[in-house]
């Protein structure tokens, strides 16, 4: 039970990476918070999350709106009287080759994946300022770190995670917060059960470990970051990718 008396919030954690986040966290003996912007499955996923034992919040948010956060910040300090852990987690892909990627498509991948952590984070800055105190981990992409064609949106939010982890680190360690990034391979969720299957195919020769990743591959990484093995660590990218980026 390492996060005993612990509490979180995980963005976009309704399902995929983010619920297998929540859930570890649960399952360690935190509280947790989980927002989305999807509503349909929070009701499922907090109730999944609840076998756990522990006390759940689960709200509709939009990352890209400060309104929803701000509101969602005060529910959460309300029922749970602070907040110990932030992940980033909420993502979307808008895939295309840039000379026909449309403006909106640009627009939306920048605001969600990076605007959104910039949101959040600043958001959960100031409580966790006060209390001295904090983790923070951002879901980034090896994607942001070699790119990849017809991903230019993606790869330039993720790179920017990656940047904006770096700088959030070295602005919030004097008041002992701790701000990484897991920079997941491919792993399996919605976002990429649409891709064929002869390029699923190809993605996995060009993974030494010779799999997909899980989700709970990702959560292990997110649990070792947020706990006390990693005190002394901060502005770092974790890759989760089976050694596919090296
Ligand atoms: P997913 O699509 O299953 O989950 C993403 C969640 O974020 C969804 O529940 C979605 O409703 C929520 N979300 C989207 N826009 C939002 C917004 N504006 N406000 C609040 N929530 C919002 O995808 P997955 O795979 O679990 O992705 C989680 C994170 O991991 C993303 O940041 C993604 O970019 C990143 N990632 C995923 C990889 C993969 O292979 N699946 C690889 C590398 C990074």
């Amino acid at each position: 039970m390492v996060l005993k008396g612990k509490i979180s919030i995980i963005t976009g954690g309704a399902r995929g990476i983010g619920l297998s986040i929540a859930r570890t966290f649960a399952e360690q003996g935190s509280d947790v918070a989980i927002c989305d912007v999807n509503p349909d499955v929070l009701e499922t996923s907090k109730k999944e999350l609840e076998t756990t034992g522990r006390n759940v919040l689960a709200e509709k948010v939009d990352v890209t709106s400060m309104e929803d956060i701000q509101h969602f910040i005060q529910k959460v300090l309300d029922k749970f009287g602070k907040i110990d852990i932030l992940i980033n987690n909420a993502g979307i892909t808008r895939d295309g080759l840039l000379v026909r990627m449309a403006d909106a498509d640009w627009d939306a991948v920048l605001n969600v994946n990076l605007k959104g952590t910039f949101n959040f984070t600043k958001a959960v800055s100031k409580p966790m300022m006060k209390q001295r105190s904090g983790k923070i981990v951002n879901v980034a992409s090896i994607i942001g770190i070699v790119g990849n064609a017809g991903q230019a949106n993606y790869a330039a939010s993720k790179g920017g995670v990656i940047a904006f982890t770096k700088s959030a680190a070295k602005e919030l360690a004097s008041r002992n917060i701790n701000v990484n990034a897991v920079a997941p391979g491919f792993i399996d969720t919605q976002m990429t059960v649409s891709l064929p299957e002869n390029l699923k195919n190809d993605i996995i020769k060009q993974i030494p470990l010779g799999r997909w990743g899980s989700v709970s591959d990702v959560a292990k990484v997110a649990l070792f970051l947020v706990s006390d093995a990693a005190a002394y660590i901060t502005g770092q990218v974790i890759q989760v990718d089976g050694g596919m980026v090296t």
